[in-house]
């Protein structure tokens, strides 16, 4: 059987922007590696300015989740004290026995490998795979580095690929004054201004909790995806003029229960009296409104009853739902993230102009998925549907 093919991506990540992501993907597609580790590197004792390991993490995870073949990994931040690239190694060939490693380095690092802590032995375990351009040093200066360390044992690829010239510095100031960089992924950007890092000023005070909450109880998967929507409905409030920071609220705890096992949704439904309505009992696409709504309550300790109110519609719709509602319901529908269906960018160009108008559009997508999978279409969607169409909409 061929051995697995693993690339190591390390790097501080603070925080992980387009140019590592493109990076990490060139070395995965170039190489047909099976996957490719993305490692934020611990806290080094030396370097007291850099954002705690959790957090980079955190961000790696929101960025990566969508992203086939990239994968997060936690071996550094776990560790304390000063961590060298040669432990690191070692540990995940005990990790991985069978796998080949291939090591992600730009070209400046090549010019710095001989400083590493037992750099021949370094050599020794991993391939070198090097992003071409060198912002310090010559060619010529590359080439020879490479040869004098190929002698010496080591092994390296030139990836063949457009830098993306991306500066953390750049980054790191656009999410402070809250400005958008197409550099960083959605998800990273909201996190980051959420944890009010960087400078950033916290919008929700409860913000940096609750997204330490979140990341444990949701998948990666779902974790982008409700920053996004918090990004997303924030922006539509904006646009519409609503309250952004209730939208942006809402967005983050509207899937608070999505991950729960159905029955565990279903008992806290039953214990709390929160709906007798059999069809959204037996169906955790719906349920977990109801008990997201609940738990934004209890757990998470949210009192704005229009935040509640948009978490508890978020699923089924309802005739009569606020302007606020909508947001977030359309939020939910078209955040960049999403994966295409058929009337996604319908939705998305209409969310700009009327949320009334994006509404009955995607309400339409959604009954006609509903009804081709064989599913029964929930009555207050209908509903929903119809009092739209009374409203005099322009
Ligand atoms: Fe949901
Ligand atoms: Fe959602």
């Amino acid at each position: 059987m061929a051995k697995e093919r693993i690339g190591i991506m390390g790097g501080t990540f603070d925080p992980i922007h387009q140019g590592h992501i493109r990076m990490a993907q060139c070395a995965l597609a170039q190489l047909e590696l099976d996957r490719v580790l993305m490692l934020p590197s611990g806290n080094p004792p030396h370097k007291p300015d850099i954002t705690p390991g959790e957090h980079r993490y955190r961000m790696v995870c929101a960025a990566c989740a969508g992203l086939a073949g990239l994968e997060p990994c936690r071996e550094e931040i776990d560790r304390s004290g000063v961590i060298y690239t040669v432990d690191t190694l070692s540990i995940l060939h005990e990790n991985y026995p069978k796998a080949e490693l291939y090591y992600i380095i730009g070209a400046d690092t090549l010019m710095e490998l001989h400083k590493w802590r037992s750099f021949e032995t370094v050599l020794k375990l991993c391939t070198f795979l090097v992003c071409p351009r060198s912002w310090h040093y010559t060619p010529k200066q590359l080439n020879e580095e490479r040869k004098r360390l190929t002698a010496l044992g080591g092994s390296f690829i030139m990836l063949d690929m457009e830098v993306l010239d991306v500066s953390s510095t750049e980054v790191r100031a656009a999410i402070c004054s809250g400005e958008s960089t197409p550099n960083l992924p959605v998800a990273v950007r909201e996190y980051a201004q959420t944890a009010g890092l960087y400078g950033a000023q916290l919008r929700i005070p409860e913000g940096p909790q609750w997204l330490e909450m979140l990341f444990r109880e949701l998948s990666s998967k779902r974790f982008a995806h409700t920053l996004a929507v918090a990004d997303t409905a924030r922006r539509l409030a904006l646009l519409h003029g609503l309250d952004p920071v209730k939208a942006e609220t809402a967005g983050l705890l509207h899937d608070c229960a999505k991950c729960l096992p159905l029955k565990e949704m279903q008992r806290i439904a039953r214990e709390n009296q929160l709906t007798e309505d059999a069809s959204i009992l037996e169906s955790g696409a719906l349920l977990h409104s109801v008990v997201g709504a609940h738990l934004a309550r209890t757990k998470y300790g949210c009192t704005d009853e229009e935040v509640l109110r948009a978490i508890l519609s978020h699923t089924t719709g309802k005739a009569g739902m606020s302007r606020l509602d909508m947001a977030v319901w359309l939020a939910d529908t078209i955040e960049p993230t999403r994966a295409p269906y058929p009337l996604l960018d319908k939705t998305r160009m209409l969310a700009g102009l009327s949320l009334e108008k994006a509404m009955i559009t995607s309400l339409e997508g959604t009954l006609q998925h509903v009804r081709k999978k064989g599913d029964a279409v929930h009555p207050a969607t209908v509903e929903t549907l119809d009092w739209l169409h009374t409203l005099p909409i322009n």
